[in-house]
Formats: C-alpha cells, structure tokens, sequence
C-alpha cells in the first residue's frame, strides 16, 4: 500500500525520528571545537535512512523512493522542504518530517552529496510492451494535443534528471504514480512546474509514463 494514498501507520516513523536523535545527541562531541562536521552527522544518519530507503538509496519496497544516483540539488530541496513543513503529502508529513526536522544545512548537502554518488535502482517491472511503448512516447513527445511538454525536455533524454529537475528512471512506478496525481494539490510547492503537465494526463496515461520510467 501507498503511504500517500492509505493512512501509514506511525510506528517506523516514530521510532526512525528518535533513532536519529540518539545519532545526532551520540554524535554532539563535549568541546564546541571537535564538533562534527555536516558529513560525519551525515555518515551516522544514512544509517537510520537505510531502515526504509534500503541500502544506498537502492529502495526494494515501492513505498519508499529510490534515492541513489538521485539529483543533489534536488535532494538537497526535497529535504528543506520537509524539514520546513512545505512538502506535504500525507505519505512525507508521516515519514520524513519527524526526521528531517533533526538535520541542518550541512548535513542535508552531505546526504544529498552522499546518496547522488550511489549507483541507481537498476530498471524493473512486468509491464507491457504496448504500454511501455505509450509511456515512452509521452516520456519523448509529450500530449502536444493537451498542451503537456515532453517530460525529457526537463528530466533528461534518459530521464536522468540535471540540477533541480529530478532523475526519475528506475523509480518505483507506484511512487511515480502517486506524485503526479499529488501534483494537482498544493502539497508540494516546488511542484508548480509539474501542475500544468499533470492537470492534462489521464490516470492511464500517468500510469503508462510511469511504468515506462521504472522500466529504464
Ligand atoms: C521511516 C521511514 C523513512 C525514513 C527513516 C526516511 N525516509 Fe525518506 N521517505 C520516506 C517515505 C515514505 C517517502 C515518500 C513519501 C511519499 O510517498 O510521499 C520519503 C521520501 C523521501 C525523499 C523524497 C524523494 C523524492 O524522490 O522526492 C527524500 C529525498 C528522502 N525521503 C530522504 C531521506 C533521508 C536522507 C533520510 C535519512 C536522513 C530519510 N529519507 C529517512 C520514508 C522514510
Ligand atoms: C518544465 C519542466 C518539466 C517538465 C516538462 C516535466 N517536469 Fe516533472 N518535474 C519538474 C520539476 C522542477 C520537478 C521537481 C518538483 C519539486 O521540487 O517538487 C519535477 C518532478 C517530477 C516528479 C516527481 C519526482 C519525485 O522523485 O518525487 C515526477 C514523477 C515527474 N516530474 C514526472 C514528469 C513527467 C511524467 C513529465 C512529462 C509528462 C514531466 N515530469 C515533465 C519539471 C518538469
């Protein structure tokens, strides 16, 4: 089930936050002048990140989104945008502001430095060729009917992303799935570039890109 779309229970949740504060409090050194740096606190709270992101970012559990190989710019953004309570959706309010809320500015570029170096969740899924041909042709083209720009202009000929705009191949479909729908609310700011593409798809057609894009 989808955190975003079935209330998540908030035990893992819960219990993250205060493993990364007892991190973060183990990790406060006595004298102000050995204080950890943003990328020793980061080394201890990959840790605690891996309990739901997998090992390096290599999520196998499609409630959770692949980090690795991921945009540090926009990892680095996603994770202010929690931390300042502006990213909302029910699924990041339950899971990533409790953890967020620990980590400062150094230690959120060494996390994004961190997880943009591992190599991405390999391409994956079942689906068809019919629909991974459809997906790939809104992926390349767009719905020029509909007004919506090709999704390559933006996240990359081989939807790798660059800078702000994020990597989305090998991304867990459902994930995919569930941001675009999300993008019609107002939950997630930073999203105003995806409104408009969005607001002009079909459930069919989110589905199809988004299997298509697990699929790379
Ligand atoms: C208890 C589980 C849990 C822990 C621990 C956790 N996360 Fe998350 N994280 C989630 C969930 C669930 C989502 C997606 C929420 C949704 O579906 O909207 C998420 C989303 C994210 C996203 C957004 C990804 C994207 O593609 O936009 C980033 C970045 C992220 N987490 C980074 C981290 C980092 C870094 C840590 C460790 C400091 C961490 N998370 C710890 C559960 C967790
Ligand atoms: C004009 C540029 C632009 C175009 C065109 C565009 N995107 Fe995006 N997309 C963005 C930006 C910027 C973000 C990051 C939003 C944020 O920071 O919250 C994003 C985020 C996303 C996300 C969320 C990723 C995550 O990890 O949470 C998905 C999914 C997505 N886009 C899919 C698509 C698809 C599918 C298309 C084509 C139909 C498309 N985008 C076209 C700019 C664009």
């Amino acid at each position: 089930m989808h955190p975003g779309v079935i209330s998540p229970t908030l035990l893992p949740a819960r219990i993250a936050t205060i493993a990364m504060a007892a991190l973060l409090a183990l990790a406060t050194p006595a004298k102000a002048q050995d204080m950890a740096n943003g990328s020793d606190l980061a080394r201890r709270a990959v840790h605690v990140c891996a309990a739901c992101h997998g090992d390096g970012g290599r999520s196998q559990n499609p409630a959770y989104p692949a980090l690795a190989g991921q945009m540090p710019m926009y990892l680095a953004r996603q994770l202010k945008d929690f931390r300042a309570q502006q990213r909302s959706e029910a699924g990041t309010q339950a899971y990533m502001w409790g953890v967020s809320a620990l980590l400062d500015d150094d230690t959120i570029q060494a996390l994004a430095d961190y997880y943009s170096a591992q190599t991405p969740l390999a391409g994956h899924g079942k689906a068809s060729p019919a629909v991974l041909r459809a997906g790939r042709d809104i992926f390349d083209n767009g719905l020029p009917a509909k007004g919506v720009r090709a999704c390559a202009s933006c996240h990359g000929e081989h939807a790798e992303g660059a800078a702000g705009f994020p990597r989305l191949a090998g991304q867990h479909a459902d994930y995919l799935y569930a941001q675009l729908k999300g993008f019609g609310s107002r939950l997630r700011p930073h999203g105003v570039l995806m409104r408009a593409e969005a607001a002009h798809m079909s459930p069919v057609q989110m589905k199809a890109v988004a299997a298509y894009l697990q699929s790379l």
